[in-house]
Parts: structure tokens; sequence; C-alpha cells
């Protein structure tokens, strides 16, 4: 292929709005199911809205499994053990609902039921995701929070338990065949996990549009993202049944995720790292580490900054694109500062001896590697150090 040449596409079915998830018998039969397993982890089981996918299904007379011991970050054993359940009682469909763990291991369900082995041998990084044929058996993927976006994205990421480390799994096939975005499943998320995953679907806007890989299209949704969350995410904390906030929370979301097939910077890389060592929530990391690294992208992204202020609502008439961005970052600061996300990784656990640690698996992360601009290992150790 030549290198002027870009590839992207687009093919989840979405169905969004308050209800959709009473029309799941229909989505079932569209994609004839016959008998979908459900997967999930736990905690949803406790939770008000499983009840209701249960009551969705049983007044349909639709027969399904249930496979609910999803890990927060999910073990290929879980998989082992959800294919088992999935083959041992004849389920021909996947229903992945909940977070985006239990998102991610239904996709992987879909590939060792049809493909056999464990999720390392279909690891991206050895090309092991060339191995995954279709058609796989379809899946609905029904969140309940607003952040990851798996729920239209095509990778999947598993902890292997032998070899201690994620796995991060891409295809194509591995993208949902059908997604239900309903608010009413996500009001009784608590306010710091709405804020902390709200604040991810803001990362995956901001960093799939200053990535420097041509993608119109991405560029465009993760700009109407960006314009929803700093519209509905402080109302969406604060208010939790607000259903308006809530779905527009839901859109801006899957909004990220389909923008980040253009990739992700150095907040991600960042941010894996701090779960990887301090247990850091996804999001909260995200949160935390997206001003620095705005802050050391400026020069880079002045005109993508200024686009991103006029959508945090910023009169930016008259501005330069130096102060329209200079405005864009304190607009992102003020909106952390809003939601209850705190300034310093010293307030969520990070202690002074880790910070040799983060930043050598930060480095060895590949995401700031498509940042916009490019970072040494000592330039991810001072964007800690000015949040530290
Ligand atoms: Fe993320």
């Amino acid at each position: 292929m030549t290198s002027n040449i870009s590839k992207f596409s687009f093919p989840t079915t979405i169905y969004f709005g308050a209800g959709a998830l009473d029309n799941l018998p229909d989505y079932i039969q569209d994609l004839k199911i016959q008998k979908p397993l459900i997967v999930t982890d736990p905690g949803m089981l406790d939770t008000d809205v499983f009840p209701k996918v249960e009551k969705v299904l049983k007044d349909a007379g639709i027969q399904y499994s249930i496979f609910s011991k999803v890990n927060p970050n999910p073990l290929d054993s879980d998989i082992s053990k959800a294919v088992e359940v999935f083959q041992q009682t004849g389920c021909n469909g996947l229903i992945g609902f909940g977070g985006g763990s239990a998102l991610d291991a239904s996709k992987m369900v879909q590939v060792i039921a049809a493909h056999g082995g464990m999720v390392n041998d279909y690891d991206i990084s050895t090309g092991g995701n060339q191995n995954i044929k279709g058609p796989l058996v379809p899946m609905i993927a029904i969140p309940t929070t607003a952040g990851t976006g798996s729920e239209v994205g095509s990778c999947s990421v598993i902890t292997s338990v032998e070899q201690g480390r994620k796995f991060l799994v891409c295809s194509p096939l591995l993208i949902p065949s059908i997604a239900i975005l309903d608010p009413e499943l996500t009001t009784g998320l608590p306010a710091s996990l709405t804020a902390g995953t709200g604040m991810d679907a803001f990362t995956h806007c901001i960093e799939a549009l200053t990535v420097k890989q041509l993608h119109p299209m991405c560029d465009a949704i993760a700009l109407k993202g960006i314009e929803f969350v700093a519209k509905y995410l402080e109302t969406a904390v604060k208010s939790p049944n607000n259903i308006e906030a809530r779905g527009y929370m839901q859109l801006a979301a899957m909004m990220g995720a389909v923008a980040f097939q253009k990739d992700l910077g150095a907040a991600h890389s960042l941010s894996h790292s701090l779960s990887a060592v301090c247990h850091v929530p996804h999001g909260l990391a995200n949160a935390i580490c997206i001003i620095p690294v705005m802050k050391f992208n400026k020069e880079t992204c002045l005109k993508e900054y200024a686009k991103v202020a006029a959508c945090l609502g910023i009169n930016t008439f008259g501005m330069s694109d130096n102060e329209a961005a200079e405005k864009a970052i304190e607009a992102v600061t003020d909106l952390n500062r809003g939601i209850g996300i705190p300034e310093k990784l010293s307030a969520v656990g990070v202690k002074k001896e880790h910070l040799e640690e983060l930043a050598t698996k930060a480095f060895l992360d590949g995401c700031h590697q498509t940042n916009a601009r490019k970072c040494s290992k000592e330039d991810l150790m001072n964007l800690y150090k000015e949040v530290f």
C-alpha cells in the first residue's frame, strides 16, 4: 500500500435512547440469536439494572445463560470459563453487559469460542490477531458506564494469569454487531465513577484529535464528543438521574472510542502505568494526566486546541490560536475541578518512590508513540512530576 493511503471504517449498529433496552428481544432476533450468553461481572448482579435485562428476556420467552465472573481487569482464565459455559449451555450469541471489562471479555469469548486457544495466541504485539477469522458469533454490547466506548471498539484488553501482563487483541471482527445505549442504565453510577469514566471519554476525544494520522471523520466526531462532555459531564456527576446528561455522556463515550480508531497519546501511556503500578482507576488517571499532556503538546497542536476551545464553549472570536489553546487548557482544568477530580497524583495514592517505575512502564506503553509530540522517557517523567 502506498504511504499516502489512509484506512478507516464505521460498522456498529447503535440503538440510542431511554428505554432502548426494552427492544433487546428484537435485536436478538435481528441477529438470529436463539440463546444468548450474558457476560458480566459479579457486581452487576446486585445492581438495579441487571434484573431489568432478565425481565426483558423472560417476558419475551428468550432462554439465556449467564456468566458473571468477569474480573475488573478481565483474566484469560475468565474467558476460558465463559467459553465453557457458552458451549455447554448451547448458546449461539453474546450479550456483553456492564463496564469495559464485561464488554472486553465478551469480545474475547467470541474469538476463543470460534478458534480455541488462549488469549495470548491473539496478542496484537506478536501479530496473533491475524489468526482471527470471521464469522464470529454475533454480540450485542450493552454498556452501563459512559467512558471506555468498548461497545464500538475493535479491541479487547485481557490479562494473562500465567504471564502476568495485559494483552491487547484488536481486529475489526471484534466490533460488536449491535450496541444499545440506554441512559437509564447509567443513572445508578456513583459521582466519582461518572467523573472518571467521563474524563476517559474526554481524553479519548482529545488524544484522537491530535494524533497526526489523517482521519477527518474521526476528528469531527472527537470535537463533537468534547462538546458533549463539556456541556453534560458536570450535570451527570451532580444530578445522576438527569437522563439528558446521561444520554449525551453515553454518546460522548461512544464517539470517543470511534475517534480513537486513529490512536491515542501520552496521557494514556501515563494512565496505563498509573493503573498497573498504583492501581489508580483508568479514567481518574487520564483526568489528572491530560492537563500536563495538553500543556506539553500545546505548541504542536495550536490549531486543534483552538477548535477544542470553541467546543468547550469559549468565545474564541478575535483570539490567536495560542490564546485559544491556553483558554482550552484552563477550561479542562476547571472542568476537572467542577467534578471533583484531584489535581495531584499524590492525592490518589502515588508516592515519590513510584515515579521511576511509572516512567519506565509508561515509556514501554505503545500509546505515546502516536502522541502529537514525540516523548522521551524523561519527558514522561517530567509530565508525572508536573502533577505529582
Ligand atoms: Fe481510555
